[in-house]
């Protein structure tokens, strides 16, 4: 062979001015390639004289280990050269001001209906979180209220039509108190709450059509009234402060006999009298009873045997208390200049 200075010249010089890897790896393909320079040079050694294969072999190994040196080379020089270019642009200045990272809060109603949970979970009673959209009997009926009972009319709420007919978005969480009593199969002693949304037809500053609700429901063998009170004594006591009084007032609700209105002494001013409390000293935050046979009997439990407490408090008008928020519809408009005052409120 005898221009194979000639062959190595050449290549060096292509890889030489190779800029780029890809460029780089063409020429790969040129010698290197199955119709490639060198692969056609070994190739053809089955055709050389016998006495010449030696020296031919040596040559071609040459011309082979010439392109693999300078390439390995050239390929270290280009991947470095990128790998620098790489880290240039992409150069960050550790020195500079971090983003603010945007912390966000709990909603009001969020923070109120976990306080009171914990109050609860505390004195025993188990969460129970029922269903929005809800039967018309588990809203109504099985609580005493039967179809065209007209204390229906405070609770006006949206139907869902056509083949829901049947349903109904719950306008009070004492549909907990059906659904927990049924699903307990041994019919034994419950003591549980209930928090969620309600819904009624309403839209005013101190009416939403939407908001949150909390149930209590204690069944057991000998409760009583007493107990009734008691608890609701503590509830009031640990959630706004050791000094509020409690009152109550006899009242009606189709699913409680005897039923009562619950009030607590102003939190504001202690009973005085202030505008919070319209002068009166008192501010109603409940309504409750003992639990009526009829729905007892509806829900599967002997009425000879069991009584029971039930309870239930609107959480707006907590947190409306707590926070003096004066519109209730701002509660549920996600204006993010109501929501970020509560940031880090209370932690
Ligand atoms: N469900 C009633 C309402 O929405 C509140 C209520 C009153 C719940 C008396 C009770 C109760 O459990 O015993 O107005």
């Amino acid at each position: 062979m005898e221009n194979k200075e000639e062959i190595i010249k050449v290549l060096i010089d292509k890889i030489n001015n190779a800029n780029d890897l890809k460029t780089l790896n063409d020429l790969k393909v040129e010698y290197m390639g199955k119709k490639g320079i060198i692969t056609e040079l070994q190739s053809k050694i089955k055709d050389i004289p016998n006495e010449q294969k030696k020296e031919y072999g040596m040559n071609v190994n040459e011309i082979k280990n010439a392109f693999e040196t300078n390439y390995a080379t050239k390929e270290t020089e280009l991947k470095t050269a990128e790998l620098n270019k790489k880290l240039e642009s992409e150069k960050i200045d550790v020195t500079l001001p971090s983003k603010r990272i945007r912390k966000g809060s709990k909603h009001p109603m969020t923070r109120i209906r976990e306080e009171m949970e914990d109050l609860f979970v505390s004195m025993g009673y188990e969460v129970y979180d029922g269903p929005e959209i809800e039967t018309d009997e588990n809203c109504f009926q099985k609580l005493n209220l039967p179809l065209g009972h007209p204390a229906r009319d405070a609770q006006d709420t949206f139907y869902l039509e056509n083949e829901y007919e049947a349903f109904l978005l719950r306008s009070q969480t004492s549909t907990g108190q059906v659904r927990v009593m049924e699903a307990n199969k041994e019919k034994g002693p419950i003591r549980v709450v209930c928090p969620g949304k309600v819904y009624r037809r309403d839209d005013d500053a101190t009416h939403s059509h939407q908001f949150m609700q909390m149930e209590g429901l204690v069944i057991d063998e000998n409760v009583s009234m007493a107990d009734l009170k008691g608890t609701l004594e503590l509830f009031s006591k640990k959630l706004l402060g050791d000094k509020t009084e409690v009152r109550f007032r006899p009242s009606f609700f189709p699913f409680t006999e005897p039923s009562v209105e619950v009030d607590v002494s102003c939190f504001k001013c202690g009973g005085k009298g202030c505008p919070l409390c319209k002068q009166t000293g008192w501010i109603e935050v409940l309504g409750a009873g003992m639990v009526h046979p009829n729905v007892l009997r509806m829900c599967g439990y002997d009425p000879e045997k069991y009584q029971g407490f039930a309870f239930g408090t609107g959480l707006d008008r907590f947190a409306m208390f707590k926070y003096g928020i004066t519109d209730i519809r701002t509660i549920y408009g996600n204006d993010l200049r109501f929501l970020n005052q509560f940031d880090r409120k209370d932690d």
